[in-house]
Parts: structure tokens; sequence; C-alpha cells
């Protein structure tokens, strides 16, 4: 088993359950709160260490009271901190999340430590990070700090992965080009190639359009519709798994922790996907994030119940 990095944010999720967003000057009651840990690298690294992976995370935390709790929630599943720095009189990333009763979410972030994660700290990581089987990217981190850790792995010779959430246009395609996976959503494939993708054809064309371009494995999630793949082992779907979804909240970022456990286990493409749909069903079913996140028994038992082969 290799051990992964995971170069990117966390963030305090704030979750509110509403029933609907209030219209503006008006207050409205909510039925639910609840605070978490969150933001898409942290989701991914907690989600495969919950797995079992050996994972190294690099990011910035704030001088606040939530450094601290993220700190510990590293730790406590064991993820390796020593590259998880504190920025001095800078907030932390936090997230506030709105959750309608229908299980779909708005979400506003604001980085705050997580835009002082620079090429500098990659550097000062670089005897960790080569002992890493791959590098896994998001974007809730500044740009240049993305590129230069793409431009990092491919120095060493060392797997990269971009998960490139929140969806951004304009993105380098001398970048993307070095890319060994690129994982994105339906939304974040349109913007990337800029162009509309609204049928499971018009997501292979765009997926092709970047394996065209260098990008070695595509991977496209499509939510309840499972995801899709092309590249170097040619093309194929993962039907999706159907479930009563009660927060989708973190499902994109689960499904990316769950496929880099299995592929750094050595599993093949194909099966790291298809266990990758179900851990990113299985998510949705709980509320919140991480919290949300099944370890390896009780993702054992949900595979039991779906009949998963
Ligand atoms: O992908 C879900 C995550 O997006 C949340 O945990 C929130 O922190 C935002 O980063
Ligand atoms: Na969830």
């Amino acid at each position: 088993m290799s051990r992964v990095a995971v170069i990117g944010s966390n963030m305090v999720d704030l979750i509110t359950y509403i029933d609907r967003m209030p219209a503006q000057g008006e207050t409205l009651e909510a039925p639910g709160f609840a605070l978490g840990c969150g933001g898409k690298g942290a989701n991914q690294a907690i989600a495969a260490a919950k797995l079992g992976s050996d994972v190294l995370m690099v990011s910035k935390v704030g001088d606040d009271m939530f450094a601290d709790n993220t700190l510990a929630n590293f730790e406590k599943f064991g993820v390796d901190t020593q590259h998880v720095t504190r920025v001095p009189g800078v907030p932390s990333g936090v997230a506030p999340i709105f959750v309608q009763a229908d299980s779909h979410n708005s979400i506003l972030i604001v980085k705050g430590a997580n835009a002082h994660l620079d090429a500098a700290d990659i550097e000062r990581a670089d005897a960790a990070l080569a002992e890493c089987g791959l590098i896994v990217l998001q974007l809730e981190i500044t740009l240049e700090t993305v590129y230069a850790a793409i431009d990092y792995a491919c120095r060493r010779g060392i797997p990269v992965l971009l998960n490139p959430a929140p969806a951004l246009a304009g993105l380098s395609p001398a970048h993307l080009a070095r890319l060994d996976f690129l994982i994105p959503n339906e939304t974040e494939l349109a913007l990337i190639t800029g162009r509309v993708v609204d049928s499971m054809d018009a997501a292979f064309a765009a997926a092709r359009e970047l394996t065209a371009l260098g990008v070695r494995h595509v991977i496209v999630t499509l939510g309840e519709a499972g995801a899709l793949y092309v590249g170097a082992e040619g093309e194929f779907r993962v039907d999706g798994r159907k479930v009563a979804a009660r927060d989708t909240t973190g499902a994109g970022d689960a499904f990316i922790g769950c496929f880099v456990h299995h592929w750094c286990t050595g599993g093949d493409i194909r099966r790291a996907i298809t266990y990758a749909v179900a851990y990113s069903a299985c998510s949705v079913t709980g509320l919140g994030t991480q919290s949300s996140y099944p370890d390896a028994p009780a993702f054992e038992t949900f595979l039991r119940e779906i009949g998963f082969e």
C-alpha cells in the first residue's frame, strides 16, 4: 500500500438545515444546525484514512479556536499533520453550508488560512512527500499553489490527481496535460472544457477532449448516475447506487477519498471507481460531510446491504 499525500484545504463546516433560503431582509427560523470538520482536501484525506490509508496532509490552519479542533480531528483518524501549520493572525477556513429538506446544498467558502498555503510549504514537505505514491489536489487553495504542486509531482515522478472543485474556468492546459487523474463532476467538466455537458454522450465527448490534451485518466462523477471513465484503460460507465439521500454535502470528496484508497492499495481503476460510487452513495445517507463517511467495517456492512459484488 502506498502512502497518499493531500495538498489542500481544511474548513470548519457551519451546516444549517433549512426549509428554504430566506429572502433579502427576511428572518427565518431553521430546523437544525451542526458544526463539522470539512474542506475538500481534509474530507478526501479523512475518507481515505477512515478506510485504512496512510495519509499525509499538507495544509494551513488559522490562529483561532477552530485550528486545534481541526488538528485534533486529523490526528484522531491517524492523518500525519507534521505539515499542517498555523498562520498567525489569520482565521481558519470556514464554510457556511445550507442544506434543504430535499438533501441538496448551497455552500459558501471563506478560504482564510488555506489561501496562505504556497510553493514554499510544498518544498518544506519534500522529504515526506517524496515517500508518497500519489499527490491529491483540489481548488480550495490558490491556483498558483496547485500549479506548483503539479510541477513538484512531475519533477519527483509522483502520480498526481486533481479534483477541480469548486468549479473554475480557465485552468492552464499545460498543467492539466500533466495530470495522471482528473476527477471533475459535470459542472466542473463543462467549465474546464467550455462545452455544454447535458447528456452522457456530451460528458464522454468532453472527457475525451481532456485525454486528447494529455490527461491519463479522466473520471467524471455523475451524482446519482454514478461515474464515467475515459483514458488509458478505454471508456466505461459505472452505474449509480439508489439510496435515500439525506445530505449530499461532501459526496464528491467521499468518492475521491475512496477511489484514492483503493487505487493506492493496488486496486485496478474500474474496481476503485465502483467502490467510490458506493462509498459516496453511503455518505449521502448520513448528515454532514466527514461525519457521514463510513470507516472500513461500516462500509463493509453497507456493501453487504446493497448486495455489492
Ligand atoms: O465538498 C464539500 C466541502 O466543500 C465542505 O466540507 C465545505 O467545507 C466545502 O469545502
Ligand atoms: Na453526507
